[in-house]
């Protein structure tokens, strides 16, 4: 038995053999009625635009709140990635680096026709918290401040690290909610102790409080930096506020520490934001509290390096109608997300996060001559020497022209967390621009941040795109829409007029 929505919101249930017909069918439904309303919709706007050939430009675009004073970042998991985020932020703001990487701070957004030659800066063009006005804390079980943790990461240059460590220093971790059951190669001795895991939940809630008051923020997010906790499926305690605070007093096994964090901001009205594949605020529960406090939710799982490949690379191959028989992806790579990943309810949660963006990209259910047999396999290898210096090997089995076989290989040796970076940065500027915005803040899901995620959450019922120009285009034209811009669609006939 099978649940999907269609695009007005409507449940349909239907009985199936195996799940992955479910889904295919859930896929091809979902897509079909979302045509069909795209084609209503662009029928009744024609009818009431009269015969004018050009988009409308957005009238009913709602408001958005200046970006007044501090933003205070708040990050569970002070490794890798978010050491190399607070100390790369430190080093832009003392004019030591470049935002390389940035959407936020070095892309731009073209706005009206190619021949007007308006293109501002992002940062420009949406209101967005400035660099000198983000304060940050952190949780960790290890007590190392982010400057000592910085050092272990070995990601950054250490003459660098040391001309940051006044302020690198200052960021030390407070007490984490952690549960070696859910992430087994790594414990510490930093954590919180509580008799429920509500009680937990209310120990975050005053360190948030705290936070506040101290660092004298006006908005704060919270951004998930942790390690990857073991594979689970929503159970009934995930499925509504009630029972997930009654699971949370009875400490409901199958409720994950990252779920107490995002439990207790959404309470508190902070925007959250899942780095890491796990569930999280995946969940009804966390769409229901996002949506009731107007407290936006993403994720999940930052688009890094091979996926990011994946989602370029595939959508070529479908857009030229190459077949695809196979995708063997390997990675070997050493730092502590390295070891994390060794264990294998672990690295479940990260194979099911990389696996889904093929199917979706190249719908098999549409193209089954083409993909409808595609063999597609993720390994990721803990191999120390390497460090956060990550080695991702990718062999594409494709066939062309009467089925005549070709071969792609793709060696990326790319630093994980030097590209993880930007990616924090951006989603902390852009999702405090959502709470400031009437048109967004109560809609819970942000699916217009999918371009930063391997995994991107969206409504029940609704596949995901995976596709990293059509997600771009996705965020670019959301923020065209709450400046009252036309959209760019790229139909460009106005110039032959
Ligand atoms: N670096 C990338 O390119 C990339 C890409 C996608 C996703 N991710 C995910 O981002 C996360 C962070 O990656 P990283 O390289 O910084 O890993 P890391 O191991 O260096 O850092 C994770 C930190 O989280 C801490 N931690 C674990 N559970 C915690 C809890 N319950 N509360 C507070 N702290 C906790 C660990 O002690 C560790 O210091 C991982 O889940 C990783 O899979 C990273």
């Amino acid at each position: 038995m099978a649940d999907w929505w269609d695009a007005d919101g409507r449940r349909h249930r239907k009985q199936f053999s195996t799940s992955s017909a479910a889904r295919e069918y859930e896929h091809r439904e979902t897509a079909l009625a979302h045509a069909e309303r795209a084609s209503r919709e662009m029928k009744l706007a024609a009818r009431s635009s009269g015969s004018s050939k050009r988009a409308k430009a957005v009238e009913d675009t709602g408001t958005i709140d200046a970006a007044k004073g501090k933003l205070g970042v708040m990050i569970p998991g002070m490794g890798a990635v978010a050491t190399t985020f607070v100390a790369g932020v430190e080093a832009i703001r003392k004019g030591l680096a470049k935002p390389i990487g940035s959407l936020t701070q070095m892309g731009t957004v073209r706005l009206g026709k190619r021949t007007d030659g308006r293109s501002p800066k992002v940062k420009e063009f949406v209101p967005l918290a400035g660099l000198d006005d983000l304060v940050f804390t952190g949780w960790d079980i290890f007590e190392d401040n982010m400057y000592e943790a910085a050092s272990k990461a070995g990601v950054l240059d250490q003459r660098l690290l040391d001309q940051l460590k006044p302020f690198l220093s200052t960021v030390a971790p407070r007490a984490a909610v952690f549960d070696h059951n859910y992430v087994k190669k790594i414990d510490g001795p930093n954590k919180k102790k509580g008799k429920s895991k509500m009680e937990l939940a209310e120990q975050l809630r005053d360190d948030i409080r705290e936070f506040k008051k101290t660092s004298g923020a006006t908005r704060l997010i919270t951004m998930w930096c942790g390690s990857t906790e073991s594979y689970i499926e929503p159970t009934e305690a995930h499925q509504s506020l009630k029972a997930f605070e009654k699971a949370l007093q009875e400490n409901d096994e199958m409720i994950a520490p990252s779920m107490i964090y995002a439990y207790a901001s959404l309470m508190e009205g902070v925007p959250f934001a899942n780095g890491a594949p796990n569930l999280t605020v995946d969940l009804p529960v966390m769409l229901e509290l996002s949506r009731k406090n107007e407290a936006p939710i993403c994720g999940k799982d930052f688009k890094t390096g091979q996926t990011l490949m994946k989602t370029v690379l595939a959508p070529a191959f479908k857009a030229r109608l190459l077949g695809l028989s196979g995708w063997y992806s390997t990675n070997i790579l050493g730092n502590r997300d390295g070891e994390v990943l060794d264990d294998p309810g672990s690295f479940k949660t990260k194979e099911e996060s990389k696996l889904g963006v093929l199917e979706h990209i190249l719908q098999p259910g549409l193209y089954p001559e083409l993909y409808g047999n595609m063999f597609h396999k993720v390994r990721i290898n803990y191999y120390p020497p390497r460090g956060d210096n990550k080695e991702g090997w990718d062999n594409i089995d494709i066939f062309g022209w009467l089925g005549y076989p070709m071969q792609i290989k793709v060696d990326f040796l790319c630093r994980d967390s030097i590209l993880a970076a930007p990616i924090v940065l951006d989603l902390v500027l852009f999702l405090d621009l959502a709470q400031r915005c009437s048109d967004l803040r109560g809609l819970g899901i942000q699916e217009w941040l999918s371009f930063y995620f391997k995994s991107p959450m969206t409504v029940p019922g609704l596949y995901p795109e995976h596709d990293l120009f059509i997600q771009l285009m996705k965020l670019k034209n959301t923020l065209r829409h709450l400046k009252g811009e036309e959209l760019i669609t790229h139909l460009g006939l106005e110039y032959y007029d």
